[in-house]
């Protein structure tokens, strides 16, 4: 058995916060928006935890960004856009093993290193969730939170009601989007295999076949520490 570090603290800290606030930030969103259809809490106890832990979502949010871009970290979550082709061959590669050869017992194409956790589709959609839409998911939250204090902005974006709209598109997004995010978590060599690494940082990759984020065969086993990871990503 070998392992790999994937996750350093701030990043599994970020997750972890970010994952159980955006839970229940759905849940009391859904109790103000759909009041008469379900009744989990009360309106009132349901925009409180709303509003805090939105609030508490916006100063997580910046151990993310602090962690990523004081690393230089980043570049694990921009695409290689200067080489297009490959990068198109190998999404559609990863496309191809999600929706079938992952049920014919293929080996997945990606292997995560430290320096290159994401495959394709999700280099493209973690940037596109981390640089776009939480942030827009937190402004539009502030807006709402006290239109009357942000008034200008308001204005400038076009008022409150298209504020709403795209706070509630994104919140449609979001529920989708975990439903689909925890079913591929759970596509490791184990059912909790990727979630376990999340609390840990390590990745444990069996030495057979089909360590679904392991180290690639091509490049060896190596066991990564957290303080050697972290070395290697200031050097670079
Ligand atoms: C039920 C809740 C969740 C579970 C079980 C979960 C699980 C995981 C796991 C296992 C990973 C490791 C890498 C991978 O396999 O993709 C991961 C990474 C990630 N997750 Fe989640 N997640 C959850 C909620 C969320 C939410 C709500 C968001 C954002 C709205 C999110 C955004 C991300 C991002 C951006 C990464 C990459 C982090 C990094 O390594 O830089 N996750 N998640």
């Amino acid at each position: 058995m070998t392992r790999i570090f994937l996750h350093p603290l701030p990043i599994r800290i970020w997750h972890w916060v970010n994952a159980l606030a955006f839970i229940i930030l759905i849940l009391t969103g859904a109790q103000i928006k759909l009041g008469n259809a379900i009744h989990f809490f009360s309106f009132q106890t349901a925009v409180k935890i709303h509003s805090w832990l939105g609030w508490l979502l916006v100063f997580n949010y910046f151990i993310w960004v602090i962690y990523y871009f004081s690393t230089g970290n980043i570049k694990i979550y921009i695409p290689p856009l200067h080489r297009p082709v490959e990068f198109a061959k190998k999404a559609l590669r990863q496309a191809k093993f999600y929706g079938w050869g992952i049920m014919v017992g293929d080996e997945n194409p990606h292997h995560s290193t430290f320096e290159n956790k994401f495959n394709p589709m999700q280099q493209v959609s973690y940037l596109m969730i981390m640089v776009a839409l939480i942030p827009l998911q937190l402004i539009t939250g502030m807006l709402l939170w006290d239109p009357k204090l942000f008034e200008p902005v308001v204005n400038l974006a076009g008022g409150l009601q298209i504020i709403d709209l795209i706070h509630v598109f994104l919140w449609i997004f979001f529920s989708a989007f975990i439903i689909v995010h925890f079913y591929l978590a759970t596509l490791g060599h184990t059912p909790m295999a990727h979630i376990t690494a999340m609390f840990t940082g390590y990745e444990e990759l069996h030495d057979d076949h089909g360590h679904g984020h392991g180290e690639s065969h091509e490049h060896g086993h190596e066991e990564h520490s957290e303080s050697h990871a972290q070395d290697k990503s200031h050097s670079h």
